[in-house]
């Protein structure tokens, strides 16, 4: 069990109502089989409407809870249906997924996401920092500099490295069955933690990949053994598929 790739993030996107929840028992029960697995972390990114529920169906287990966004916003304000990290960490929650590509596409700048990964720490919630280029600046060959560009902005005076995973995510892997092939997915990841290393002084930075991770590509996916683990959304919906994913990679 000294497999490094020990993150597995579910990412559950606008899905699921209550009785979603019956679909859990199965990754509970797997979880308990594998309590030796000390390494193994699993933490589900359930809509808000399902966070409550799901940190009570994980209690004992294991198992951790965390939402899909938050408001820059510390305090109690007017911004309608908005949610801020100190009502999120109210319910038990312990991460918070931020800048996830398909909240940019909807305006969300980079100034914001530092101002909504301030917050999260400042609440005690570990963020799971989305980065990732869309194709068209892959084809133009600027990957890197997005990337530079995403990470410089978004962890602008930022403390509290330890709390801070980042999962690298191209934009054109999400939701399209497209997966980065191994050996430049190893070289991103690598460019990644190097920057993170020497430029914004992480000590053991943590890189996870997320876009179209599935039970058919993750024998493939788990030979970049510079990852430490995923965030997957679509088969994450699924608890075979998941567990599968998991146990391909980690077991
Ligand atoms: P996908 O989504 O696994 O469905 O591609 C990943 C994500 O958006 O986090």
């Amino acid at each position: 069990m000294t497999n490094k790739l020990r993150y597995f993030v579910a990412n559950w996107k606008m899905y699921g109502h209550l009785r979603s929840l019956n679909s859990l028992n199965k990754v509970i029960n797997f979880r308990k089989k594998n309590k030796k697995a000390k390494n193994l972390k699993i933490i589900y990114c359930p809509p808000f409407t399902l966070l409550h529920a799901f940190v009570q169906k994980f209690k004992n287990s294991n198992i951790k809870t965390g939402a899909q966004n938050c408001s820059f916003l510390s305090s109690f304000g007017p911004p309608t249906g908005s949610i801020n990290a100190s009502m999120i960490k109210s319910l038990k929650c312990d991460y918070v997924i931020l800048g996830h590509s398909e909240k940019r596409a909807k305006g969300e700048n980079d100034k914001i996401i530092n101002k909504k990964i301030s917050s999260a720490l400042k609440n005690n919630l570990k963020v799971i920092f989305c980065i990732g280029e869309t194709i068209l600046q892959k084809r133009k060959k600027m990957t890197k500099k997005i990337l530079l560009n995403q990470l410089n902005k978004g962890l602008h005076k930022i403390k509290k490295k330890e709390n801070i995973l980042i999962a690298y995510e191209p934009v054109w892997s999400i939701g399209t069955g497209l997966v980065p092939k191994c050996e430049d997915l190893n070289r991103v990841i690598s460019f990644i933690k190097i920057f993170l290393r020497n430029k914004m002084k992480f000590k053991n930075p943590k890189v996870l990949y997320g876009g179209s991770v599935s039970p058919q590509n993750i024998s493939l996916l788990r030979k970049v053994l510079n990852l430490d683990g995923f965030l997957v959304g679509g088969s994450s919906q699924n608890s075979k598929k998941f567990i599968d994913i998991i146990k391909k990679t980690f077991i």
